[in-house]
């Protein structure tokens, strides 16, 4: 199998040495528009097979589209990161028009690939990308809330001095500072977080979750990549292993949760066709309540897409 990855930056970059060292696929091609850029990371990478010890060949393109032919998933990272005191949003008209173009480019190679966007503002990005591609929206969507709710439950590990791998939750929403953790479907190997951590700190590493993005940005006056970057693989995995694993994904929305015409952050089913399954699971009150808020600000952002979009803005 066969996976490109576009953006050969700090999360593409990341993400193609993930793919590479679990070994999920033979070929893996990282594509990036600065000239020698990808094909200088993919040489690097490459040198590391026999050090990690795996078979997976990584290859780098300058903008040849030609040479991701027949990927059976592709990977958009490509686009500007955030830098202190710009929100995600700011990012939209720049990044939309590259996610266009790269959109176009890998279908015109790859017609039947399962399309994965990192780049932001996350959930709009992805509907550009859908509007641009034009096929079932099952085989087009976001990563964030693997990575949004990989921080949540690294922040509830150390406040549990307890191993990340025993912490379950689930995590909806835009990829924004609306997000909305869920610690009614947080639990510790099974205990109910809400038992074992009293609300008011629960409350604090919830808001630490939400402004989490920008803590990195903070810290290193760009966005975070290792963390994004392996949980971008940790999706090609889920599909090009078939494996039906459930995660927090960025889908478009039909009528689930009582949201249309919408791509958000909701629990699916990853396998080889891409989204299998919407879960829509029971949400109280004050969750329903903090999604459709959530749903209330990407919608805004989604217009100004479409705004842009019919004042062709968006080359
Ligand atoms: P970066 O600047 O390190 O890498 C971006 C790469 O895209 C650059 O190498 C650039 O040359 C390339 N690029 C730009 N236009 C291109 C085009 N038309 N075709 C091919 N390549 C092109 O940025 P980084 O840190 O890797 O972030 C990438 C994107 O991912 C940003 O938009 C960032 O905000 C987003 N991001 C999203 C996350 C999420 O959870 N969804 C998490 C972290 C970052
Ligand atoms: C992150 O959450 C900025 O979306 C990027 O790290």
């Amino acid at each position: 199998m066969k996976v490109t990855v576009v953006g050969a930056g700090n999360v593409g970059a990341t993400c193609a040495d993930v793919i590479a060292q679990k070994e999920l696929v033979n070929e893996v091609v990282l594509l990036d528009i600065k000239e020698n850029f990808a094909e200088g990371k993919a040489l690097d990478i490459w040198q590391t097979a026999p050090v990690n010890l795996y078979d997976t060949r990584v290859t780098g393109s300058t903008n040849d589209y030609s040479k991701t032919a027949k990927s059976d998933v592709v990977v958009i990272t490509s686009g500007l990161p955030r830098k202190p005191g710009m929100s995600r949003d700011d990012l939209i008209s720049t990044n939309a028009g590259i996610v266009k173009g790269v959109t176009e480019n890998i279908l015109k190679y790859s017609p039947d690939a399962i399309i994965i966007i990192v780049s932001n503002p996350l959930d709009v990005m992805t509907y550009c990308a859908y509007l641009t591609a034009k096929v079932d929206s099952r085989r087009v969507f976001g990563m964030a809330g693997i990575l949004d709710t990989a921080r949540y439950r690294a922040f509830l590990a150390e406040e549990l001095n307890c191993s990340p791998k025993d912490i379950q939750a689930v995590l909806m929403g835009g990829h924004g500072d609306t997000m909305v953790p869920l610690p009614r479907y947080t639990t510790v190997s099974g205990i109910p977080v809400t038992e074992l951590i009293k609300k008011e700190r629960l409350d604090e590493i919830i808001d630490r979750t939400k402004k989490g993005g920008g803590e990195i940005v903070n810290l290193l006056g760009t966005s975070a990549w290792y963390a994004p970057g392996a949980s971008a693989a940790q999706m090609v995995e889920a599909i090009v292993r078939d494996q039906k694993r459930i995660f927090p994904v960025c889908a478009w929305l039909q009528g689930e949760y009582g949201l249309k015409d919408i791509y958000l952050g909701v629990p699916v089913k990853l396998g080889k066709n891409g989204i299998e399954q919407i879960i829509e699971l029971k949400l109280n009150d004050s969750e329903t309540k903090l999604l459709n808020e959530s749903a209330k600000a990407v919608k805004e952002v989604m217009n100004v897409l479409d705004t842009m979009n019919s004042a062709s803005v968006i080359k």
